[in-house]
């Protein structure tokens, strides 16, 4: 397939990821610091180790993956949203999980950015039904289709383990005809089109961005093992918010010199 972008402009890697995004609206890739991905993880174990109160813990090696040995299915959105806490009040975590796709996201999204603010931590244990997220678009509930998730895996990811998603050419024949489906649930949208929707496969040390305009969800976790996952977001600081705004939901990221000179600018009075 020849190139939708021109590697005279971009050089041979950046054309060919934001090639595959605009064909496909998602890329898995392995993280630019693998360093920054094992303190995060490592951040999250002793948090979670701590909040568990486990007398003799297993290693951070085995516990992500055998979670549900650990966690009682009553007591893990309890866990789970302090750990969201913690992630939330850790300073690093913004320049930590930033430089996982730096690079990548300089190509997708562009040099000045905004961060969402908190961090999602999803924790599907294996047959846990109170987990599931429906098929959906985050665009649907107030986020701006200028963004892209960050999905951060702490174990290795696949089939039902991991999330589905909606490719992009499939994505927009459904949101083309989106009368035929407006009246159907989730639930029967998602029949309409399990055939065409992607698992991503996410072995530990890789992560994915994708358009979060694209349908997607997860279902029951019918692995034998726990799924760790922490999503994000990231947009062009100056294009268009929706509900999700500059200050409450995102925070600044990058900001470049000539912008905020240019943001201060007042014009001259006569
Ligand atoms: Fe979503």
């Amino acid at each position: 397939m020849p190139l939708v972008t021109e590697p005279t402009i971009y050089n041979a890697d950046e054309a060919n990821v934001i090639d595959q995004f605009l064909k496909t609206g998602y890329i898995i890739f392995p993280v630019e610091d693998l360093n920054s991905l094992a303190k995060i993880r490592s951040n999250l174990y002793e948090n979670a180790v701590k909040a568990l109160e486990l007398d003799s813990p297993p290693p951070e090696s085995d516990f992500f993956d055998n979670a549900q040995k650990f966690i009682l299915p009553e007591y893990l959105n309890e866990i789970r949203l302090g750990l969201i806490d913690k992630l939330n009040k850790n300073p690093d975590n913004a320049a930590l999980f930033y430089s996982l796709a730096k690079n990548h996201l300089g190509w997708i999204v562009g040099n000045e950015m905004a961060i969402q603010r908190s961090y999602n931590l999803g924790i599907q244990l294996p047959k846990d039904s109170s987990s599931i997220l429906p098929l959906h678009s985050d665009v649907w509930s107030g986020n701006s289709p200028y963004e892209v998730v960050l999905w951060t895996s702490f174990v290795d990811c696949h089939k039902t383990k991991s999330m589905y998603l909606l490719p992009l050419k499939e994505n927009q024949k459904i949101i083309s005809n989106f009368q035929k489906y407006s009246s159907m649930t989730a639930e029967e949208i998602f029949s309409e089109v399990e055939d065409k929707v992607v698992w991503l496969e996410v072995p530990y040390g890789h992560v994915v961005i994708f358009w979060h305009g694209l349908l997607h969800g997860n279902r029951i976790n019918e692995e034998e093992k726990s799924r760790w996952t922490v999503n994000l977001r990231f947009k062009g600081l100056l294009t268009p918010y929706h509900a999700k705004e500059l200050g409450e939901y995102f925070m600044p990221l990058t900001i470049r010199p000539i912008t905020r000179i240019g943001y201060q600018y007042k014009k001259p009075k006569i």
